[in-house]
Formats: C-alpha cells, sequence, structure tokens
C-alpha cells in the first residue's frame, strides 16, 4: 500500500469495541457496568475508540522502567483526540535479565500479546516498548491482529563517560571485560566503570539491538517520524509520546492497519536504513519473523540483495565511535532515510503511520553533523548491509555484519577449534594450554533457536586470553548463536540448519579448515562431500530434549533463524474477528 492508494474508511462507523460495549444488553452491561468501576462517565462508551496501550514496563526491565510514566503522556493525547485510552500491562521480555535467553520468550510475549489484543475490547494500540524483544514482539503481535497500531519506544540512556572516555552500553562491557583478561584494566577499575554505563533511563545508548529495533520500526512505517532517537529523559520524548497518542486515534478512524503500512516495500526500507545506520544483526531474525506474521514474503536472499550497496554512514558504536544522543542531536534517523532517499535506495512512497509517505516526513531535514552521521562519500563503510553467506556449512544461510569486522578477516581460512556448547567453550577457552592462536576460526556449536534453546547471545565469544595478551582484538568466530547489537568482531551467526536440528555446524571438527570468503558471500568446510555426509549420518544431538513446560512447546516449534525462528503455527495473519460472548 501507498500513500496514494490508501483510502480512509468513512467514519463514523461501528469499531469492534461496541461488541463489548455498545447497545444495553445484559451481556454489554457486564462488559460496561464493571469498567465503570474506574469512574468512567457512561458517554464514553458512545462508540469512540478504544486504544490499548501495551506497555512492556517492568522493574525488571530496567530498559523500559520508565514506560509507565510515559504512558500518561500518550494517554493525554489520545484524550486530546477524543478517543479512550486502557493501559494494558504485557509480557516483558527483559534482555539483561530472562534466562535462558530474551529471545526465547519473544515467540510467547508475541502469542501472549495477540491473544490480549483479539480477546478484549481493543480498537487500535500504541506498542510501548523499548528493550530489544519488546519492539518485536509487539509488532509480531500487532502484524498478526492487524489492528491500527503506532510504536512508542521510551528513548536511549544519555551518554556513558568514564575517566573522560564515551562509554556505550555493552560495547564497553564487552571491551573492559577483554581489557581485564588481557591485564589491561584491574577488576576494580571494572567495577568503578559499571557506574558510569547507565546514566539515566532508557535503552542501550549504543547502536545495538534496541536502537536498531526503534529506528526498524519508524523506517518501516510504524512509528511517527524522528522517535527512534530521542533520548528517553529529553521532554521531546515525552511531546512524541503525546503526539503518538493524538495519532492513534485517528487511524482507528481511518483504520489505517499494520497489513496497510508494513509491505514488502516497506521491509525493503527498513533492511536498507539497517545497512546505513550500522544495525544490529539480531534485525534479520525479528523482520522476517515480523514479516511472516504479516504475510510479506520476506528472505534472507532481500537482506543481502537490498544491503548490498548501501553505505554504513552512521557513525555510532559498536561500528563506530558516537552514541544515541549524539545521533538524535544530529538530526536521527530521518537524515538517515533522506539520505537514502537521495541515492535512489528509498521507496519513497511508502505509507506510515503519519498517513504521509516516508519521504513526505524526511524530505526538508538538515543533518546537523557530518562526524556523526556521515556524507556518503565519507561512509564508515562502502558496503554497510548484512552479509548473508552460504555453503556446505551453511545450506540455509548465515549472517556476518561487515561493518563491525576486521577487514582482514573477510577472507580468512584457518583451523576450527570446536566448542560444542557453552558450558565446553566457558570450561576451556581460559585454558592456557587450548592449542589455539589468532589464525583459527572458532566455532561455537547447540547455540541456535532449538539448541541453547532460544539462540543466546554468545556468538561473540570471547577471545583466550593467550591471543588476548598478543595485542590481538579479533579472530573468526562462527556459531549458530545470535550477537548482541553492541558488540562486534568477525562473527559469523545464525548459521542454518543450527547444530541442534543436524545441521553441518553440528559436525565441525577441531582441526578441519574452515573458508570464509565474504566478499563472495562463502562459507566453507573443506572437506569431501562424502566424509560431510558419513559425518551427518553419525551425528546424534547432544541435549536431552525438554518434554515439559513452554520450553517443550518452543523447542518442538520453533524454526530456523533463516526464516525468523518464530514458532511455526503462529506463522500468518490471523485477524481479529470477534469472538462469542462468553456469559
Ligand atoms: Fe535492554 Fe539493551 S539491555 S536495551
Amino acid at each position: 500500500m501507498t500513500a496514494s492508494t490508501f483510502t480512509p474508511a468513512p467514519w463514523p462507523r461501528k469499531l469492534r469495541s461496541q461488541e463489548w460495549y455498545g447497545g444495553n444488553s445484559r451481556d454489554t452491561i457486564y462488559h460496561r457496568g464493571w469498567l465503570k468501576n474506574q469512574g468512567y462517565p457512561h458517554d464514553l462508551f458512545d462508540g469512540r475508540p478504544i486504544i490499548g496501550i501495551m506497555n512492556t514496563w517492568s522493574d525488571l526491565t530496567p530498559c523500559n522502567g520508565h514506560l509507565r510514566d510515559l504512558a500518561e503522556k500518550v494517554k493525554a493525547g489520545i484524550w486530546e483526540a477524543g478517543g479512550f485510552p486502557v493501559e494494558v500491562p504485557v509480557f516483558s521480555a527483559s534482555e539483561n535479565t530472562f534466562r535462558p535467553s530474551a529471545m526465547m520468550f519473544r515467540n510467547l510475549a508475541a502469542l501472549s500479546i495477540e491473544e490480549t489484543i483479539r480477546g478484549q475490547p481493543i480498537d487500535g494500540c500504541v506498542l510501548m516498548v523499548g528493550c530489544d524483544k519488546t519492539t518485536p514482539s509487539l509488532l509480531m503481535a500487532a502484524a498478526s491482529c492487524d489492528v491500527p497500531s503506532i510504536v512508542v519506544t521510551g528513548g536511549p540512556m544519555l551518554n556513558g563517560s568514564f575517566r573522560g572516555e564515551r562509554v556505550g552500553s555493552g560495547t564497553h562491557l564487552w571491551k573492559f571485560s577483554e581489557d581485564v583478561k588481557a591485564g589491561k584494566m584491574t577488576q576494580e577499575e571494572f567495577l568503578e566503570a559499571e557506574q558510569s554505563m547507565s546514566r539515566s533511563t532508557g535503552t542501550c545508548n549504543t547502536m545495538g539491538t534496541a536502537s536498531t529495533m526503534a529506528s526498524m520500526a519508524e523506517a518501516l512505517g510504524m512509528a511517527l517520524s524522528g522517535n527512534a532517537a530521542i533520548p528517553a529523559v529529553d521532554s521531546r520524548r515525552r511531546v512524541m509520546a503525546q503526539m503518538s497518542g493524538r495519532r492513534i486515534v485517528q487511524m482507528v478512524k481511518d483504520d489505517l492497519k499494520p497489513s496497510d503500512i508494513m509491505t514488502k516495500q516497506a521491509f525493503e526500507n527498513a533492511i536498507r536504513t539497517n545497512g546505513a545506520i550500522g544495525g544490529s544483526t539480531n534485525a534479520v531474525v525479528h523482520l522476517l519473523a515480523i514479516a511472516g506474521r504479516v504475510g510479506v514474503d520476506l528472505t534472507l536472499d532481500d537482506w543481502d540483495r537490498c544491503g548490498r550497496d548501501v553505505a554504513t554512514i552512521v557513525n555510532l558504536m559498536p561500528s563506530g565511535e558516537y552514541l544515541m544522543e549524539e545521533f538524535f542531536y544530529a538530526g536521527g534517523l530521518p537524515v538517515v532515510i533522506k539520505n537514502l532517499g537521495e541515492c535512489g535506495q528509498l521507496h519513497k512512497d511508502a505509507l506510515t503511520v503519519s498517513g504521509q509517505t516516508i519521504w513526505d516526513e524526511v524530505r526538508d531535514v538538515r543533518n546537523w553533523n557530518e562526524d556523526v552521521i556521515r556524507p556518503v562519500d565519507h561512509a564508515l563503510t562502502e558496503q554497510g548491509g548484512i552479509a548473508v553467506l552460504r555453503g556446505n556449512l551453511a545450506p540455509n544461510g548465515a549472517v556476518l555484519k561487515p561493518s563491525a569486522a576486521s577487514a582482514h578477516l573477510l577472507t580468512h581460512r584457518g583451523r576450527a577449534i570446536v566448542f560444542e556448547d557453552i558450558d565446553d567453550y566457558k570450561t576451556r577457552i581460559n585454558d592456557e594450554t587450548l592449542d589455539i592462536d589468532e589464525t583459527c576460526i572458532m566455532v561455537l556449536k547447540n547455540c541456535g533457536p532449538k539448541g541453547y534453546p532460544g539462540m543466546a547471545e554468545v556468538g561473540n565469544m570471547g577471545l583466550p586470553p593467550k591471543v588476548l595478551r598478543k595485542g590481538v582484538t579479533d579472530m573468526v568466530r562462527i556459531s549458530d548463536a545470535r550477537m548482541s547489537g553492541t558488540a562486534y568482531g568477525t562473527v559469523v551467526l545464525h548459521t542454518a540448519p543450527e547444530a541442534a536440528a543436524g545441521g553441518p555446524l553440528g559436525v565441525v571438527q577441531s582441526g578441519d579448515m574452515i573458508e570464509l570468503d565474504v566478499p563472495n558471500r562463502r562459507l566453507h568446510l573443506d572437506i569431501s562431500d562424502a566424509e560431510l555426509k558419513a559425518r551427518l549420518a553419525a551425528w546424534k544431538p547432544r541435549h536431552e530434549i525438554v518434554t515439559s513446560g513452554y520450553a517443550y512447546l518452543h523447542q518442538n516449534h520453533v524454526g530456523g533463524a533463516d526464516t525468523g525462528a518464530d514458532l511455526d503455527f503462529l506463522k500468518g495473519c490471523r485477524g481479529n474477528a470477534v469472538g462469542k460472548d462468553s456469559h
């Protein structure tokens, strides 16, 4: 759908919430009367849009800890526009606390929120998100129900600072941790640095997964222009929340739905935006999953095709040097999207939640700092998109982020040092007798969607101390895991099929030679076809199969990373038809 082909629905008309609150039947009085215990006047049930503020606030999701306060501004905007706001707490998968990994619960969150929307009198949604998995899980749920929805992110934290150095969330956690192992930093200094990392409420201040997914929501057209970069504590974040509250009411009246906005063109805009910002590899699995919910045929090949010629121009950690605060001051994501448009890399007429085209939203913005948002002829990386690798080691694909990798390792042949799972890695990596040097390729198995379970962010394995002491900071690493968006290195991720599903990664042995050829998109295990076949025939799963609880459901139904790692029975849009009344 484009802005020129979208036709707003006639207004007034009967909304789905009137199935609960319209008329004067016994059931209506049951639904309406009980809600009136909150003190709502009778005329609020006159057929105006009821907006669910789907809030991922939680004390245990600290990145979203301020969303309950921010929701008050959303409510103000909804009231102003003649809507009726209802705040609904929803499943909140915190990146920094959930075990075994927040990713394992992205799909559970999406499922629970989908049913929360469908089963209740909600005409439109404000998706209040921030921390990594909260953004995709709510977008997946909204796509599955296809009710008008708008994203409001909580915004990033202010810059961190330690002894005069700019400190980025996550990025410096990995760096300082390696410095301690290499003897460049003491444990006491590390603890002192901890205090400097999180100076305010908000999400990680690097171009990690949270900032990336906020940018993806904006590039998809699902958030108002400029939403992604405003710091959590900036007063303009509160204005954005209020404006979004106003806007969702009109979206409901117009019946402007996720399926109208999240078209194939919108996903291609988002993929190119991801290349331009040097965004997280996690966006690959999340966008594939969201596309699957809204019925758009998006593949790994689209990622490679669309990202190939996109230059990374945003100079933010982990690929660059600045943080989200400076990105906002430079003009934020609208400047990047405008740049894509000027380079012929944007579907300009893609529709957004504003009802305008994406180009209309950005055509007049200016870049206020060309060191933070670089001109294309001074880009960080000329080809910044996600590289999709294939070969006998990854028949269904694997991904690598060139802007976070070392140029000299993008073409590399090395001896495999295999870790059978993350526990094996932790047990042996600090062993000084481990036969490893910087030319080797570290291989980690059994950390994919089924394997870990939940595809944890462990793909950027720390290097062995004896290599770090030589001053080496990067080695080629290959796994079926994910990597934090704040991490960096020559790290091949999402290798599919994963080891736990019987993929070739599961039969690599220490001493095998592996060839990585990013320019030619190749990942090759240098053994004969016959040997590979024999090893695969003899392969046995390493871990016991879970037999109960959500982990059972997850392991039995999760798909590969190459298709978004969604549960197989949740693909496709199931709509928002109102079910039978139970009373
Ligand atoms: Fe929550 Fe980074 S850990 S945004």
